[in-house]
Order: C-alpha cells, then sequence, then structure tokens
C-alpha cells in the first residue's frame, strides 16, 4: 500500500505511469501538489465534503473518493460551503434525482460568490445519458462529472479539471475492470463495508441498476481476504460484504466459488468479530449458505431479503424468477432453521397492472413472513426500463392509499417482532454516544436492532453484553452486564 511518504517519492517530472494503481498515486501526488499551492495562496487548508444519496454501494465509494481526497491534503467537512463539493448521486427512484437538481441550484448561487469552488457529480444518475446532456447543457458550472465505472480514476480526471479550467465529463457504458489497492477514508474506524461485487445482471424490470452499474463482476477472493485482513489490522471489527445480489457471488470467476465459500473463508480470519452482507436476491440463496450461517459464530442474524411484491402474477411481470409460495418456503425454512434470524425486507408498491387482489397477496406475504422490518417503496417509472413502457399504471391515489396500509400493517409486526429478545443479555457492538443524552451509548445487536445503555466513548468499537430491559418500538434501552 501506498501512503504520504511514498508520495513523496514519486517523479511528476516524467509522464505518469500506465499500469493501475500506480497511474492513480501518480496522479494523486499531483494533486496534492496543486491542492498544498492553492492552501498556501489562500493562507489556510483547502477543504472538501462529499455529499451521499442512496444505497451502502455508494457509502462505500464515498469512503474510496474521500480517501483519495485526504490524501491529497484536503480536510473534510460536512459544509457545502467547502472548496471541493462533490455529489455521489443515486437514481433508483426519480425523487433522488430531484433532490440533486435541486441542491445545483443552491451550489450555484455559492459558485458565483466564491468562482474557484469546484464542483462534481459521479455516481448512479450520471450513468443515465439524458442526465448527462442536462448536466453538459444547463449546468456549466459544473466542473468534473463522472459515473459509477471509473470512480478509481478519480484523482486523474480531478486533476484534469484543475489543468483545463473546462468541464470534465468521463462517463463509460460499462467495463470489467476491478482497480485494487487504492486509499479509502472509513466513516467508522471499528466497522467498513467491502464490496464482494459489481453490477447486476438480473434486470428486474422495474430497475434501473442493471443500466446503471453494468454487468455483474466478482472480486477476486484473495483480494477480498486481504482487504479485511488489512481492515481488521486497522481497528476493523465488523464488515458489511456488499453486492446487489451477494448470491451469485463468484460465479463468473476464473475460479468459480460460491458465497458460502466465500463467508467460510472470511470467518476464519482471526480478530474480525461479525459479518453481515446485503443483498440477497431469493431466487438463489443457497441452502449451502442457510447452513453456513447456521453454523456461524460471526454471521450476524439478520437476512435482508427483498420480496418486491407477493403476488405471483406482479412478481412474473418483475422478472423476479419466483413465485408468491416459493418465497414462503424459503422464508419459513429460513425461520425453521435459524430462529433468531431476523428477516427483512423491500417492498414495491404500486408497480403497473398491481390490482387490490395482487396487492392483498403482498399484506398476506408480510402476514405470514413477520418481518422484522421493511423498507416500503412507491413504485417509481425509470426511464428505459421495461416497467415504464408497461401498461395500467397505477393511479397516484390508489398507490398512496396501498402504501399507507402496507406501512400501517409493516410498522405493527415489526414491533411486535422487535419486542422478541426483550428480556435476554446479546452482545452489542457500542457505535457511537447517543446523539440525545450523553450519558448513554448507541450500538447493535446481532440482528440489527439498536440498544442505547449507560456508557462512555471508551466503548465505541467494542462488543460488550448488554441486557434488554426495554423495547421501545423499534430500539431497546438496556444495561451492561
Ligand atoms: N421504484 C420503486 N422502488 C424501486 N426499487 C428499485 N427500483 C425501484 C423503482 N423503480 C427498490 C427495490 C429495491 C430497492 C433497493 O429499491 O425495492 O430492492
Ligand atoms: Fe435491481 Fe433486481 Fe438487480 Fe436488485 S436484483 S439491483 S432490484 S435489477
Amino acid at each position: 500500500m501506498y501512503n504520504h511518504t511514498n508520495l513523496d517519492e514519486i517523479d511528476l517530472s516524467v509522464q505518469p505511469p500506465a499500469e493501475e494503481p500506480a497511474r492513480q498515486y501518480y496522479f494523486i501526488a499531483k494533486l496534492r501538489q496543486i491542492v498544498s499551492e492553492k492552501s498556501a495562496a489562500a493562507g489556510r487548508q483547502l477543504t472538501s465534503c462529499i455529499h451521499t444519496f442512496g444505497c451502502q454501494m455508494n457509502a462505500r465509494d464515498s469512503e474510496k473518493l474521500r480517501g483519495i481526497l485526504e490524501l491529497a491534503g484536503y480536510v473534510n467537512t460536512d459544509s457545502e460551503d467547502a472548496d471541493f463539493v462533490l455529489y455521489n448521486t443515486c437514481t433508483v427512484r426519480e425523487n433522488a434525482n430531484q433532490k440533486v437538481y435541486g441542491h445545483l441550484g443552491y451550489l450555484s448561487g455559492l459558485k458565483k460568490k466564491h468562482p474557484d469552488k469546484m464542483i462534481a457529480l459521479c455516481g448512479c444518475m450520471m450513468q443515465e445519458p439524458e442526465v448527462a446532456e442536462r448536466i453538459r447543457k444547463n449546468y456549466r458550472f459544473v466542473d468534473l462529472v463522472f459515473g459509477t465505472h471509473n470512480i478509481y480514476k478519480f484523482a486523474e480526471l480531478l486533476t484534469e479539471a484543475f489543468s483545463s479550467g473546462k468541464m470534465v465529463m468521463d462517463l463509460w457504458e460499462d467495463t470489467d475492470k476491478i482497480v485494487e489497492d487504492l486509499p479509502a477514508e472509513r466513516t467508522y474506524p471499528f466497522k467498513s463495508g467491502v464490496n464482494i461485487m459489481f453490477g447486476c445482471n438480473n434486470f428486474c424490470s422495474y430497475c434501473i441498476v442493471p443500466y446503471v452499474r453494468g454487468r455483474e463482476r466478482s472480486r477476486k477472493p484473495e483480494d477480498i481476504i486481504a482487504e479485511i485482513e488489512g481492515l481488521v489490522a486497522d481497528g476493523v471489527v465488523e464488515v458489511m460484504l456488499l453486492g446487489q445480489n451477494v448470491n451469485s457471488y463468484g460465479k463468473n470467476l476464473e475460479k468459480p466459488i460460491t458465497f458460502a465459500q466465500l463467508l467460510r473463508r472470511v470467518e476464519q480470519i482471526e480478530g474480525l468479530e461479525r459479518i453481515r452482507f446485503m443483498t440477497s436476491h431469493p431466487k438463489d440463496l443457497s441452502d449451502e449458505l442457510i447452513q453456513v450461517m447456521k453454523g456461524s459464530k460471526k454471521i450476524c442474524r439478520h437476512l435482508h431479503l427483498p420480496l418486491q411484491s407477493g403476488s405471483t402474477a406482479i412478481l412474473k411481470k418483475m422478472n423476479r424468477r419466483y413465485t408468491k409460495e416459493q418465497y414462503l418456503a424459503l422464508a419459513e425454512k429460513l425461520r425453521r432453521e435459524i430462529p433468531d434470524l431476523s428477516l427483512t425486507t423491500d417492498i414495491i408498491v404500486g408497480f403497473p397492472g398491481e390490482t387490490e387482489e395482487d396487492f392483498q397477496e403482498t399484506l398476506d406475504v408480510v402476514r405470514k413472513v413477520r418481518y422484522d422490518s421493511a423498507f416500503t417503496f412507491i413504485y417509481s417509472k425509470r426511464t428505459g426500463t421495461p416497467a415504464a413502457v408497461m401498461e395500467n399504471q397505477v393511479p397516484e391515489e390508489i398507490v398512496k392509499d396501498r402504501f399507507n396500509r402496507l406501512l400501517a400493517l409493516v410498522q405493527e409486526i415489526a414491533q411486535e417482532m422487535s419486542r422478541r429478545v426483550e428480556g435476554q443479555t446479546l452482545p452489542v457492538l457500542v457505535e457511537s454516544v447517543n446523539e440525545q443524552d450523553s450519558a448513554l451509548v448507541t450500538g447493535r445487536l446481532s440482528n440489527n436492532l439498536l440498544v442505547h445503555f449507560p456508557g462512555d466513548e471508551n466503548l465505541i468499537g467494542k462488543i460488550v453484553n448488554v441486557y434488554l430491559k426495554e423495547c421501545r418500538g423499534f430500539y431497546y434501552l438496556g444495561e451492561r452486564r
């Protein structure tokens, strides 16, 4: 790995190397020179701010981007007054896009007052050709636009934006390239996301992800293990393995391996205490995986298993490749094999053609599976997906009414399910001092529920036993035991 010291040894008078990641370290060194000159001229250190929209993948990408900025000498801040502002965007639902355009209006005002300010956009939304076109035409003050496939080139692109003084736009349709060994600046010292694969091949008919994140590519198990070992040596006790569908991990590798086999190898890493993963597609969740989870001491008692709809007819139109009955059988098997498992899900309401009967099937699954928690979404039409041109788009008032009924049911059941562990004493990973009451700390159970209990900041990052005294809706109040 590179660090500040060997950045000094990079000779910037020669041409940049062609191979990665050496090329990017060359540009980080170059960027550091630019930042240092500008800091000297301003008489203060330059600041940078990354604003992240969307999922855990984006959060992890932002940690990588922040790692590059910090190595280049920027001081990280949460304020959009920063010298460099980057929006890492999401496009899974239309309202995420609207938020970005709204923020851009505000940034344009700031840039008028401070013309040296640099503004960049990246992430899923930029992978949509019509968005890129709109930015190019109507948002001329943006300095840099890149997508999801080339974030490893960030230092190179930002250097180019500085030297050209024009908008730099670098968008790739797809790639099979995975660049290893770039820096990352973690949000939490004790836990980290770890990408195990990129992209998605499932093409659920409502979903834009396969178009903006490209085809499925798995990282080699050796690289994943080496990254986690490095994180553990740096104080990490919990990892979240990330992929759009972790159950198809490893299928396209030269030496194929299953996700369950990868988990077995991760489990053996000494010093690592907890393993989480996200997301599992119900169509290919294997018995092998259930058995590995069941026998594991480190894999957390939480599985996120998106349902999307409980109606077999709608599931077919969604291209989900399972039926209501198959999903129920899988959920029942999971509950039977691992009784203390927390099952959570994603549900979409108002997919084209959804009738009241279809919706009742969804409520039926929610009642039968009894989710510990569920994210509920109103269907959002994404241009370019097959569902966008389907007939019988459901009127807004009907969707809203269904959404409210679903939410009420999900919350009622989730409250009951959360109460399941009341009175038990269970291990909790302490994450922070409580925001409202500084005499308390906040931590997470293996099943992902939050617990607040008396303690101080010295406990952060430690796993301690906590007596779960009282369940308050979706969280616990406890006491150390
Ligand atoms: N409309 C509404 N929700 C969507 N999701 C994905 N695409 C759409 C869409 N077009 C939801 C799915 C997925 C979650 C990450 O976002 O439920 O599991
Ligand atoms: Fe989208 Fe389906 Fe892929 Fe998930 S599995 S990212 S919902 S296409």
